[in-house]
């Protein structure tokens, strides 16, 4: 019996030739498979054509909850976007399509495991990473990095080993899509001087086509997580859905970003994450609700480093759950209802509140009825700028400008 390597497979030509490529080029059998993590593809039709290219065995895993309760949820508390834009989408899915390979790889005494990413991308260090953090036995194998076809011989390999080309012709994009978000790389959109074309986005309507009434939406939080819809309870998955769903018919959630690969290259991305941009909003305003302002100022910072950390592959380093012990922290008090408006592409806050708020209008008020005595803040304005005082004095003694 030969060895066997189990092999990341979404279906598309890339992991298509590369089922064809491991058998050829190393000799081992290959078992495939496919995570569902609400990309919305047909898994019959993907585990049909992997058998019919020659896999032994293919597994189609249903990961929707897994992916939204263990990696979503996380990246909802952090607020995290990389760079200030990504929600991370494609960067949240890695580690958690590592952790089945390694998990099938044991199942199946593969000695190994492969992926389709190139060597140019962030992919290929996520999956890499934790494979190897997991099971450093397994031999990782990334057949389109090897090879080095271009385009067109990827083609005619394709052709001459009956791999069904027929989907791949009209394409212009490379995308990836899942719960959390769609992106979409290639063509026209890498020249980054030039606006995407239309035929890039499929989640949102343009937003100056989107309707002439906002639509408004109240999410409700509890623990730092979204609960509930309208008043309506929800799991994650499907409250990402529907709001993938809604946010999107608004025009609400695509981002054009010129992005900072770990590799070193700046590539322009183009994104469309309609519930991710939409919860992420609403997450951060309830929070500026309920955490003092000292709180907020370090978050940002353990956000930061936490988005950059998932970005870079690094899911399995213990600085992430350093990091949540923080954040997981903060999240107690982060329970309440923030209204959304979603309008022409853009998401707002226009109201929110919570039990834990730290708002107090007796304090904020311009009314009479004010708790806040003015008269302190006459000695706290002059304390307040002391040392600026100061600084300033001795500037102007040094440069002879008189006191
Ligand atoms: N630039 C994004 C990231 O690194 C998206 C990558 C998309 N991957 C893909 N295979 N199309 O997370």
């Amino acid at each position: 019996m030969k060895e066997l390597i189990v092999l990341a497979y979404s279906g598309g030509l890339d992991t298509s030739v590369a089922i064809k490529w491991i058998q050829e080029k190393y000799g081992f059998d290959v078992v495939t498979m496919t995570l569902d993590l609400g990309q919305g593809s047909d898994f019959k039709l993907i585990e049909e054509k992997a058998l019919k290219l020659g896999a032994v065995r293919h597994y189609s895993i249903d990961s929707k909850e897994e992916f939204a309760n263990e990696y979503i949820s996380r990246a909802i508390k952090a607020n995290a976007l990389y760079e200030g834009k990504y929600p991370l989408s494609t960067a949240l899915s890695r580690p958690l399509i590592s952790k089945k390979l390694v998990e099938i790889a044991w199942k199946e005494g593969a000695v190994g495991v492969a992926h389709g990413s190139t060597g140019k991308g962030n992919d290929q260090v996520r999956f890499e990473v934790t494979v190897r953090a997991l099971d450093p036995s397994l031999r990782i194998i990334a057949p389109i990095r090897e090879w080095g076809l271009s385009r067109h011989e990827e083609m005619e390999y394709a052709r001459r080993h009956g791999i069904p080309l027929s989907e791949e012709l009209g394409k212009t994009f490379s995308v990836d899509k899942n719960l959390w978000g769609r992106s979409v790389e290639g063509g026209p959109l890498e020249d980054p001087s030039v606006e995407p074309p239309e035929g890039a986005f499929e989640w949102t309507r343009a937003p100056w086509d989107a309707p002439d009434s906002p639509a408004y939406v109240e999410i409700g939080f509890d623990g730092g997580l979204p609960v509930s819809l309208n008043g309506e309870r929800k799991g994650l998955v499907d409250l990402i859905s529907e709001l993938n769903a809604l946010a999107g018919s608004h025009g609400v959630g695509r981002i054009d970003h010129l992005e900072d690969r770990l590799v070193g290259i700046k590539s322009r991305e183009v994104y469309e994450c309609p519930a991710a941009l939409t919860i992420i909003e609403a997450h951060e305003d309830l929070e500026k609700a309920v955490l003092t302002r000292h709180e907020l100022e370090f978050k940002q910072m353990v956000d930061s480093a936490w988005s950059r950390l998932v970005y870079n592959g690094l899911w399995v380093d213990p600085l992430r759950e350093d990091l949540e012990g923080f954040i997981e922290r903060t999240q107690e008090r982060v329970s309440g209802i923030v209204k959304m408006k979603l309008y022409k592409g853009s998401a707002s806050v226009v109201g929110r509140s919570s039990r834990f708020s730290l708002y107090d209008i007796g304090l904020a008020t311009y009314g009479v009825e004010t708790t806040f005595d003015q008269r302190l803040s006459e000695g706290f304005v002059e304390i307040w700028g002391l040392a600026s005082k100061v600084a300033n004095a001795v500037r102007r003694r040094a440069s002879g400008t008189g006191a």
